[in-house]
This record gives structure tokens, sequence and C-alpha cells, in this order.
């Protein structure tokens, strides 16, 4: 593995031999291994868990962190382009994560950089990272990956993470369950690289449609910054809310995802359910992230 931009590019046995990796990271913390490597750190938009996480797995095992998590404390600022900007950060360190609001940021930066890119997020396109610890939640959450039937719901037009999941999904066969507004579906060429794949799929109204065929409900957030129209926002921004009683009627071994941040999608009255596992799912991210720097700095665990 050379970078991480799409998780396309990964095939099933890359993917299961990073989740064993951070299997193992989890259970066993290795210390140091990544003493003097320094990763560089670009975020063009706001984050939480992916920067952070990203951060403490370089720092837990020893390395160091430069970069900025605001576009408006770089040079960015004074017209510098993403290939300028990328070209020097390259020169500064050994692995480069980079958020952008542009879909292909990640790509133009990995063509540039000289260094192995990791993206965490761009635009509207993919969020491979997130992709690979909500696979490893997966697989943690209900003992397998292979054949798990899976709802999606919220902003299915925008949302990076589960598009760049459904690229993935090639690999493990699931049956998917689609629950979104009309104006907020999925784009048809996701369906149709579904049809290419041989996945099952069919779309849904509401989340009581389908809590009761599903092994995953993978809830996420309606995106207000990736709305041309503020209205058209305002008008779906509330649409679901997945609350207690709707759990009920899920299968005890059910689990609820969401990549968060969440807004009103969830109702907190949920988090002290053991169907909740979206926390569970954020502190995986430290393990996964780490199983990916050290595969693309080639140190053994
Ligand atoms: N899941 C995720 O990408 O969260 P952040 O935006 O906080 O990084």
């Amino acid at each position: 593995m050379k970078e991480l931009v799409s998780i396309k590019s990964l095939s099933r046995e890359q993917i299961l031999t990073l989740l064993e990796r951070a299997t193992r990271l989890k259970s066993h913390p290795p210390g140091p291994i990544l003493q003097g490597k320094i990763m560089a750190s670009c975020f063009f938009e706001p984050s939480t868990r992916t920067r952070l996480s990203f951060e403490a797995a370089m720092k837990r095992l020893g390395g160091e962190v430069i970069g900025f998590s605001d576009a408006l404390q770089s040079s960015s600022q004074k017209g510098e382009s993403l290939s300028d900007s990328m070209r020097i950060v390259g020169l500064y360190s050994d692995l480069v994560t980079l958020r952008h609001p542009l879909e292909g940021a990640a790509r133009l930066a990995a063509e540039v950089a000289g260094k192995p890119v990791i993206n965490a997020g761009d635009g509207a396109n993919e969020h491979p990272s997130q992709t690979l610890l909500d696979l490893y939640t997966m697989q943690e959450s209900q003992g397998k990956l292979d054949g798990l039937k899976i709802a999606f719901v919220g902003d299915l037009l925008y949302g990076r993470t589960v598009h760049s999941l459904i690229y993935a999904f090639k690999h493990f066969g699931p049956r998917l369950y689609f629950v979104a507004p009309p104006t907020l579906t999925l784009p048809e060429e996701l369906c149709q690289k579904l049809k290419e794949y041989g996945v099952r799929y069919s779309f849904h109204h509401e989340i009581e449609d389908v809590i009761e065929n599903v092994d995953i409900l993978y809830m996420t957030r309606i995106q207000k910054e990736r709305f041309p129209h503020l209205e058209a926002y305002e008008r779906v921004k509330d649409h679901y809310t997945l609350t207690p009683e709707m759990l009920e009627r899920g299968s005890p071994h059910l689990r609820v995802l969401h990549p968060l941040p969440r807004l009103q999608e969830i109702d907190p009255r949920i988090d002290s359910s053991e169907k909740a596992y979206y926390f569970q799912q954020a502190e995986n991210g430290l393990y996964v992230r780490e199983a990916l720097i050290t595969t693309l700095l080639e140190v053994p665990v």
C-alpha cells in the first residue's frame, strides 16, 4: 500500500489484513514504534474524530504531528494552490493526512506530495479511513463481515462515508436497505456500482420499514454544509429521528452505527442501549488509523 485515496484501491485481502492489524494494536499496544516519524495533518474542513484520532494514533505510537486544523492558518489564505501546499508538506513529513472540501483533492495531493497520502475526506466523494473503521466495527459487533444486512439512513446523496462503504461492499456481499428523502437518495452512479458488484438493495421511506430486517442500522447526519440552497436543507433536516421505541423493534443483535457528529437523528436516550455502538465505533477509529499509518510507513506490528 502506497496511499489511501480511495477505498476502491484496496482488495479484500488488504482490507482484512488492515483489520487484523487493528485488532492486534487494540489488544496489545506496542509502544513507540513510530519514533522519528512525522505526520502532516492538513485539515481544510472542520473535524473532531478524524483529525484527533489520526493525531492520537501517531502520538501513541511515538511519532510526531505537524499541520493545521483550519485553512485560515495556512497559506491557502494567501492564494497558494493546493498542489504547491501539498508538495511542501511532503518535504517536511513522512505521511500526509488531508481533509478538503473539493472532490479529488486527495488524488491531487497524492500525485505531488512524494509521501503516502491518506484521504481524510474530500467533499462528498470519499472517506476511506472511516470505511475501514466502519468495517472493523461491523465485524467486531456482528462477528463477521460477509452477508450482513445493513440499512443506511439519512443523507445518501452527499454522504461520503456511505459512498466509500458501498465501494468496499464489493468484497463482502451484503444486503442493503436505503432510507432517505427523495432529494437525498443514492446517486445513480453508485446504484450502477452495486448492480455491477451483484449486491442486492432496495429503497424505503421510513426507518420502521426496515428496522426488523437488519443487523446494522447506519445513521447519518443531514449535512447542511453540502446543500447548495439553505431552504432545501430546511425541508429535510429533521426528517429522521431514531427513538428508543423504534429501536425496540430491532433484533437483539442489531447495532446502531453513526460516523458522527450527530444532530437530532439519534435520540440521546438511545446512548445507554446495548444496541448503540457509535461511541465504540469512534474509539475503533484510533486502532484502525494506527494500523493504516504503520502499514503506509512500512513499520511491522
Ligand atoms: N466521522 C467523522 O469524519 O467525524 P469528524 O468530521 O469529526 O472527523
